[in-house]
């Protein structure tokens, strides 16, 4: 039997792979915008790394990570995310020396043994940035911005930002002592996952995904109560600041996001016509993690934007296919010859254009072009080719003209360039 792909591990195919290189190069162009400069770093590393950043009780930790011991002994894993890995790269290269402020993003695949369904994968692909060097509640609102900038420029309508704000340790301990004191009045109800998380980190709860301990969590505390007056200010500037972009808000005291280095603003973009799956891009701020992971004391929030989400979003497939300009259809050896050097002329100015080599009638050729979408055909047989002449069928219309050979590659150019 044929091997078949991992399960939860997807081919992208050309016909969709066309809507992935229009969603990567609009994110680089705006992240350009931005003054965000790209950072590549390794899809393996350290296990620990990640157990340190995401936190030991959150389902990714628990649950998901591909961890495996290497040949020499080390537990190593495939990043489940990205923001871990561009933190343990900016300290150990003493990024924060050089300048105060770094916008950094990056785009790759990250690794969650999930249960597969639409919209989740084992291997899938994420837009990351990281603004990193300042807590203002101004950085919160730019990179928001950006977020909604490229999700603008993508097309997606119909999407809501949901946010929040997580507090600080200062505050946060007392929201967790309150939340442990209503789930302790309710522990033989809770799963035993929840009754676990309840002692260890009483805030995760509000991931857990069985129904009853959801019912029981409509009447929890909500951490709004419970912020401190600096982490209230800091919140207040961050909704004026992005209301002031007219961007609508949807305030949400349990959006808590899967991921313990999250301190005051989180925030998540949904989209309703993708299902169960609804979250489309998520990030926060976290402005205790590079001290955390062995950096300086730096404040940094960021976000990712999940790319087969978004690809199911983005319209049907057919207007993705990547459609020639020209297709050349020569009628015997000599015309051939001459169609090739045609062929190579319109590559060399970038035009798109297709040729078959082998000797098939004008129908089935015609019959090609079709198929592959192309806007002209350029029809080369022996009496065009003895007048020094090429037929050019628009293939949208039907219309039809011949024109100097001469003149072949003009003709291309203008009408390509419009
Ligand atoms: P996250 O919410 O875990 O955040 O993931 C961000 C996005 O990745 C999600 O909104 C979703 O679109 C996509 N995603 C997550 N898991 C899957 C999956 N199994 N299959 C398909 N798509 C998925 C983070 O990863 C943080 N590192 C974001 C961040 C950056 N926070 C600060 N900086």
């Amino acid at each position: 039997m044929a091997i078949q792909a991992l399960k939860g591990f997807k081919d992208i195919l050309p016909g969709e792979s066309e809507k992935w290189v229009f969603m990567e190069e609009t994110a680089r162009r705006i992240f350009r915008t931005f003054g965000f400069s790209e950072i590549r770093t390794p899809v393996l590393e350290k296990t620990d790394l990640f157990v340190r950043s995401i936190g030991t009780s959150t389902d990714i930790v628990e649950k998901e990570m591909y961890t495996l011991i290497d040949r020499s002994g080390d537990s190593i894993t495939l990043r489940p995310e990205a923001t871990a890995s561009v933190m343990r790269a900016f300290i150990e290269h003493n990024l924060q020396g050089q300048q105060p402020i770094h916008k950094l993003f990056s785009i790759g695949p990250m690794f969650r043994h999930e249960r597969p369904q639409k919209g989740r994968l084992r291997q899938f692909h994420q837009i990351n940035a990281e603004y990193i060097g300042t807590n203002s509640p101004f950085a919160d609102a730019e990179l928001i911005y950006l977020l909604m900038q490229i999700l603008d420029h993508l097309g997606l309508l119909e999407i809501r930002l949901r946010l929040n704000s997580l507090g600080c340790p200062l505050c946060r301990p007392s929201f967790n002592s309150a939340l442990q004191g209503f789930l302790g009045e309710r522990q033989s109800e809770l799963c035993p996952d929840c009754q676990r998380r309840m002692s260890t980190n009483p805030l995760r709860v509000f991931d857990c995904k069985v129904e009853r301990c959801q019912e029981l969590l409509t009447a929890a505390p909500t951490i709004t109560d419970f912020v401190c007056r600096a982490c209230q200010e800091h919140f207040e500037q961050v909704q004026k600041l992005i209301s002031g972009l007219s961007i609508p808000i949807h305030r949400d005291p349990r959006l808590v996001r899967g991921l313990d280095y999250y301190t005051r603003t989180t925030f998540e973009i949904s989209a309703s016509h993708l299902g169960s799956q609804d979250a489309v891009a998520g990030g926060g701020r976290y402005d205790g993690l590079i001290r955390q992971l062995g950096g300086a004391d730096m404040p940094a929030i960021g976000f990712a934007i999940g790319l087969e989400r978004m690809a199911l979003l983005l319209s049907s497939q057919e207007e993705w296919i990547n459609r020639p300009f020209v297709f050349l259809i020569p009628l015997g050896a000599a015309a051939r010859e001459k169609a090739f050097s045609l062929l190579t002329i319109l590559y060399k100015k970038e035009i798109p254009a297709m040729m078959d080599y082998e000797d098939k009638s004008l129908k089935s050729q015609l019959k090609r072009a079709d198929k592959v979408k192309s806007r002209f055909a350029a029809i080369l047989g022996t009496e065009e080719l003895n007048k020094d002449r090429i037929l050019i069928r628009n293939l949208d219309t039907q219309s039809q003209e011949a024109i100097p050979i001469p003149q072949f590659l003009d003709y291309f150019l203008e009408r390509y360039l419009k």
